[in-house]
C-alpha cells in the first residue's frame, strides 16, 4: 500500500498533458529553489525545517525522473548524479548541479552547450565515471532529438547512443541525441511530451503497454489510436505506431527498422506514415544520414536562402527600385534614419528583379515554386500559393477562379467582407446561410449544418443543383467556433458530390500543427474524407490563412491551400484570378517571410502552438477562478458560446473542469467547438462597453487586443506569448476589479443605480441582430423561384451612377414610412459596422425593419459604407423598376451599357439573344 501511494504521488497528472509540459519547468525551478534554501541552511540547524527540505526535494527529483525519461536533457545520468548528492548531504554539490540543470532546462542551453551535459564540472574523476556523453556540439549548430523506440535493454540503449555518436562529422549540420521508449504507450507519451522531438526511430517488436503507471494517459492514448492493442499483434505495432505518430505530429519523420522483409513493408499500405524503412541495423550511416537529411528539407527555405544569398552578391541596379541596395538612403542627407532603423539588410534584400535567383510570384519556375510546395506539404494540401496582399486577396483570388457568373454560392454571411466583394467580382448569386446567433453578447456563431443542408435540399427540389458551386465558411470565426469540417462536407457532398468548399481560416493556419485543433482544419478534412468517401464524391477543398495572424509571416502573408480532385477544371482561372490580384511588385519580404514561417512551424510548431493552448487553458482558469476577478471579468466557456444542441458530447468548459479524454471527443465529434485559444472576456458587469474596455487596455495597461463586441472584447493566444504576459493580464483584470469594487463600495446610493443601470444596459438591452432579409427581386434571375439567391454585382454597379442613388438620413420618418407602406429601401452598396465586422445590407438587399432597428441602436464609430450626416445610400425605386422592366439589367434601362465596349456584342445569362451595345 504504502509503495502504491509512493508511486501515485510521484506520477505526474498525465491527463493534464499540456500543463505536465509547463510543470516540468516549474518543477525543475522549484527543485533549484530547494537545494539553494538548503545550502543556505546553516550546518548546525538539524530542525524540522532540514528534514522537510530534504523530503521535499526527494519527491521532487521522483516526480521529475518520470517525465525526464521522455528527455534527452538532462538525461538520466545526470539526475542520478542529483539523486547521489541528495542521498549523501552533498549541500553544495546538490545546489550547483540543480542550479545547472535547472538554467539548462529553462533557458535551453542545452542545445548549444555542451558543458551542460557534463556531469561534474569540478571533478575530472566523477566525469569519467559518469556515463554521461558530452556533446562537444559546434555552440552554431542547430539541436533536435531523436526518439528510438525499441525493447532493447539500458546496456543496448547506451550501445545505441555510443556508436550514433561516433558518426557525428564536423559538416554535419545539425546536433541530435536520442530519447529511448520501450513501448507504444511510452513513445506516444515522448511524441506528445518533447517538442525537441523531430524525428522517431522505430525497432519493430515491442510491447505496447508502459511499465510505467498512468491511468489518465491511457484513457487518453486509447482515443487516439487507429489500433486496438487486444486485437492488433505485436509484430504490427511499428506500422501502427508510425500512424499513431503521423496522426499525432504529421511533422516528424518517421523510419522502421525491420528484419522482416523490408521491401514489402515499404510498398504496403501500413508504411505510408512511415519516411523510409531500413533493413535491421544495416548501415547505421545511412540512418543517420537519413535523420539529418530529413530534418534539412524541413529546415531548408529555398527563398529566403536565395534571398540571403542575393542580399550579398555586389550587384548594380538599374532598374526602378532606388531603395534596392540602400544607396539612396545610406547616402542621403535626409533619410538616413530610414535605414538605421530598419537595418542594413532590408534594403540589400530588395529587388524587382525575378531572375538572379529571385524567381517570380507570379509565375514561379526557381526557389518560389519549390517553397510553395513545401508549405504544400507541411500544411498537408496538394498544392499551396503565397499570397502578398492578405487573406483579403487570397479570398478574391479563390471565389474569382472557381466561381463562374451565374453560379449560385452558399455562404454565412457573417464571413469576411473580402468573400462579399468577391462574388460581386465573379457574379456569383448567393444564398446566405445564417449562423446561430448569441444575441447576449451581440455577436454570430456558426451555420448549424442542418441549415446548409435545408438550402441545399430546397436548391434539389427546385432543379437547381447543377447551378451550386461553392460554399464558404469562416473556419474557426473570428470568437472562435470552429466547425466540424468533416460533418459539414460530408453532409453537403451527399446531396453534391462535387460541391467546392472554401474555408476561411485566417485566423487557424497554426491549427494543423496542434494536434488537438487539427482535427477541425480543411485540409486534414479533406484528407480523412479522400479515405473514407474514396470515389464517391470530388474532394474540392479550398483553404485560405493569414499566415501573418497565427505564425512568424510578416503582415499580409497569406497562402492558399488546395486539395481540389479536379484543380485541373480551375488551374487556367485560377491562374487568371492569381494575376488579376496580385501585385506585380510582390513584396520580396513578405515571399521569403511565409517560407520561413512555414520552416518554424514544421520544426517547432507544435511545441509553440501547444504552449498558446496551455496559456490560453491558464488565463481561463486564472480569470474564471478569482473571486474578484471573475465578479465583474468573465471568459466564456463552451457552454455559454456554443447552445446545448450542438455539444453532443456535454462538454461545457475545458479542461481540468472536464476530463482530457472527454475534451478530446467534443473536438472529434461534437458539431461545434470553441477554439481555447480565442477568448471572449466579458467586461459589461464592470460597466465597460467593448470599445471603452479595449480603450483602457491599450491606453493604460498596454494590453492589446483584438476585437470587441457591446459587452465583451476578445483576446487570444499566439505563439510568441508567454507566461508573463498571462501574469500582467491577469494582474491587470485584478486590479481592474479592484478598482470598480472599492468604486462600488463607496458609491453613493444614486451612484450604485446609476452603475447597475449602466451594467443592465449593457448585457441586457443588446439589440437583436437582424437575419439577412432579402435580395430584391431586380437582382434575382428568378424572382419566382423558392430559393433565395440573388445576385450583388448588378447593384453594386448600378450605384457607380448617381442618378440611380438616394440617400436617407437613418433617422428620418420617410424610413418608417417606406418600411409600412413602401416602395421598399434596397441598399446600394455594403453597410458594415465594426463590430461586428459583418455587411448589415449589402447591394441589393431589401432593408427591412430588424436592419434599421439594429442599425438605430448601434452606437459604434466606425460603420463602413454609412454616412450619418448624408444618411442610407439606396437604389432609386424607379431605376429599380426600370431595371426589371428592362428585365434585369439595369445598364440596359439607363441605356448604357456598363464595362461594353460600345457596338460589342454579348449574350447574357439571362437572355440567349444577343444585345448591342449602344453608345
Ligand atoms: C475571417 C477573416 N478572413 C479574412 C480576413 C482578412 O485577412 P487579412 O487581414 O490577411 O487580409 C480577416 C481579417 O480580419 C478575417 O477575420
Amino acid at each position: 500500500m504504502a509503495s502504491q501511494a509512493k508511486s501515485d504521488s510521484a506520477t505526474p497528472r498525465f491527463d493534464q498533458f499540456l500543463s505536465a509540459i509547463e510543470s516540468r519547468r516549474d518543477n525543475w525551478q522549484r527543485l533549484h529553489g530547494l537545494a539553494q534554501a538548503w545550502a543556505a541552511l546553516p550546518a548546525d540547524r538539524k530542525g524540522s525545517d532540514r528534514v522537510d527540505l530534504i523530503s521535499e526535494a526527494k519527491q521532487l527529483l521522483a516526480q521529475l525522473e518520470t517525465l525526464e525519461v521522455y528527455f534527452a536533457y538532462p538525461g538520466l545520468a545526470l539526475i542520478q548524479r542529483l539523486r547521489e548528492k541528495l542521498t549523501a548531504s552533498d549541500t553544495s554539490g546538490f545546489a550547483d548541479l540543480a542550479r545547472r540543470i535547472a538554467k539548462a532546462v529553462l533557458g535551453g542551453t542545452y542545445r548549444r552547450d555542451g558543458s551542460a551535459w557534463d556531469a561534474d564540472e569540478e571533478s575530472t574523476e566523477a566525469k569519467s565515471r559518469a556515463p554521461v556523453y558530452a556533446r562537444g556540439a559546434a555552440a552554431d549548430r542547430l539541436y533536435f532529438e531523436v526518439l528510438v523506440v525499441g525493447s532493447g535493454s539500458a546496456a543496448d540503449q547506451e550501445r545505441v547512443r555510443r556508436e550514433i555518436r561516433q558518426l557525428r562529422r564536423n559538416d554535419d549540420p545539425f546536433d541530435y541525441e536520442l530519447v529511448f521508449a520501450p513501448s507504444f504507450e511510452d513513445a506516444m507519451l515522448a511524441a506528445l511530451f518533447n517538442g525537441d522531438i523531430q524525428a522517431v526511430v522505430i525497432y519493430e517488436g515491442f510491447p505496447f503497454k508502459s511499465k510505467l503507471n498512468f491511468p489518465y494517459m491511457a484513457d487518453f492514448l486509447a482515443r487516439q489510436l487507429t489500433v486496438d492493442p487486444q486485437t492488433t499483434a505485436p509484430a504490427a505495432f511499428g506500422t501502427a505506431l508510425a500512424a499513431a505518430l503521423n496522426r499525432a505530429r504529421p511533422e516528424l519523420d518517421v523510419y522502421l527498422l525491420t528484419d522482416q522483409a523490408p521491401e514489402r513493408l515499404a510498398t504496403s499500405r501500413d508504411a505510408k506514415a512511415i519516411r523510409r524503412v531500413f533493413y535491421d541495423v544495416e548501415d547505421l550511416m545511412e540512418l543517420h544520414l537519413a535523420l539529418l537529411q530529413g530534418v534539412g528539407e524541413r529546415y531548408d527555405t529555398p527563398y529566403f536562402d536565395n534571398l540571403k544569398e542575393y542580399a550579398r552578391r555586389p550587384i548594380g541596379t538599374f532598374h526602378a527600385l532606388p531603395v534596392a541596395r540602400g544607396k539612396s538612403i545610406f547616402k542621403s542627407h535626409w533619410i538616413r534614419d530610414m535605414g538605421e532603423f530598419y537595418g542594413v539588410n532590408l534594403f540589400m534584400a530588395e529587388s524587382s528583379a525575378t531572375t538572379g535567383g529571385l524567381d517570380s510570384l507570379l509565375e514561379p519556375t526557381g526557389n518560389i515554386k519549390v517553397a510553395q510546395e513545401k508549405a504544400a506539404r507541411a500544411f498537408g494540401a496538394d498544392r499551396a500559393y503565397f499570397g502578398t496582399n492578405g487573406t483579403s486577396t487570397s479570398n478574391k483570388i479563390v471565389a474569382q477562379a472557381v466561381v463562374r457568373p451565374g453560379d449560385i454560392c452558399l455562404a454565412d454571411r457573417n464571413c469576411h467582407k473580402s468573400h462579399h466583394y468577391g462574388f460581386v467580382l465573379a457574379g456569383a448569386e448567393v444564398i446566405y446561410v445564417e449562423a446561430f446567433p448569441l444575441t447576449e453578447y451581440s455577436m454570430y456563431g456558426a451555420v448549424p449544418t442542418t441549415t446548409i443542408v435545408k438550402a441545399l435540399n430546397d436548391l434539389k427540389a427546385a432543379g437547381k443543383l447543377d447551378r451550386v458551386r461553392m460554399l464558404t465558411l469562416t473556419n474557426c470565426t473570428f470568437d472562435g467556433h470552429m466547425y466540424n469540417v468533416k460533418k459539414v462536407m460530408r453532409e453537403c457532398l451527399a446531396i453534391k458530390p462535387d460541391l467546392i468548399f472554401l474555408f476561411d481560416e485566417a485566423w487557424f493556419g497554426f491549427a494543423r500543427f496542434d494536434p488537438l485543433h487539427r482535427r477541425r482544419t480543411a485540409m486534414q478534412a479533406a484528407k480523412e474524407l479522400r479515405q473514407e468517401l474514396g470515389g464517391k464524391a470530388r474532394i474540392r477543398v479550398y483553404q485560405t490563412n493569414s499566415t501573418h495572424k497565427s505564425m512568424s509571416a510578416l503582415r499580409q502573408g497569406s497562402m492558399i491551400l488546395v486539395a481540389d480532385d479536379d484543380f485541373a477544371e480551375v488551374l487556367e482561372p485560377f491562374e487568371e484570378a492569381f494575376f488579376t490580384h496580385t501585385s506585380t511588385s510582390p513584396n520580396l519580404q513578405i515571399i521569403a517571410s511565409l517560407d520561413i514561417a512555414r520552416r518554424q512551424m514544421e520544426l517547432e510548431g507544435y511545441e509553440l502552438t501547444m504552449r498558446m493552448t496551455e496559456l490560453a487553458l491558464q488565463i481561463r482558469r486564472e480569470v474564471n477562478n478569482h473571486p474578484l476577478i471573475s465578479k465583474y471579468f468573465r471568459v466564456l466557456t463552451p457552454a455559454e458560446m456554443i447552445p446545448k444542441e450542438f455539444r453532443e458530447s456535454g462538454v461545457d468548459d475545458y479542461p481540468p473542469a472536464v476530463t482530457w479524454a472527454k475534451f478530446v471527443e467534443s473536438l472529434e465529434d461534437d458539431e461545434f467547438a470553441l477554439d481555447p485559444t480565442r477568448l471572449t472576456i466579458t467586461c459589461g458587469a464592470a460597466g465597460f462597453d467593448g470599445t471603452q474596455f479595449k480603450n483602457l487596455l491599450a491606453g493604460k495597461y498596454d494590453v492589446q487586443l483584438n476585437k470587441t463586441s457591446r459587452n465583451s472584447v476578445l483576446i487570444q493566444t499566439n505563439i510568441n506569448n508567454t507566461r508573463s504576459d498571462v501574469a500582467h493580464l491577469v494582474g491587470v483584470l485584478a486590479r481592474l476589479a479592484g478598482d470598480v469594487d472599492r468604486k462600488q463600495n463607496s458609491a453613493s446610493e444614486g451612484d450604485r443605480e446609476a452603475f447597475k443601470s449602466r451594467v443592465r444596459d449593457l448585457i441586457k438591452d443588446v439589440p437583436d441582430l437582424p437575419n439577412f432579409s432579402r435580395f430584391h427581386d431586380a437582382f434575382r434571375s428568378d424572382p419566382a423561384s423558392k430559393t433565395p439567391e440573388g445576385q450583388m454585382r448588378d447593384a453594386f454597379f448600378m450605384a457607380y451612377r448617381a442618378e440611380n442613388c438616394e440617400h436617407v438620413k437613418l433617422s428620418s420618418p420617410e424610413i418608417d414610412k417606406r418600411l409600412k407602406e413602401g416602395p421598399e429601401l434596397v441598399s446600394a452598396n455594403f453597410v458594415i459596422p465594426y463590430p461586428p465586422g459583418f455587411p448589415i445590407m449589402v447591394p441589393g438587399q431589401v432593408i427591412d425593419l430588424a436592419t434599421i432597428t439594429f442599425m438605430r441602436k448601434l452606437d459604434v464609430k466606425e460603420i463602413h459604407g454609412y454616412h450619418a450626416p448624408t444618411g442610407l445610400k439606396l437604389l432609386k425605386p424607379e431605376a429599380l423598376a426600370a431595371r426589371q422592366k428592362a428585365g434585369g439589367r439595369a445598364d440596359r434601362a439607363a441605356g448604357v451599357r456598363v464595362g461594353v465596349p460600345a457596338g460589342v456584342e454579348v449574350t447574357t445569362t439571362r437572355s440567349k439573344s444577343p444585345v448591342k451595345a449602344k453608345r
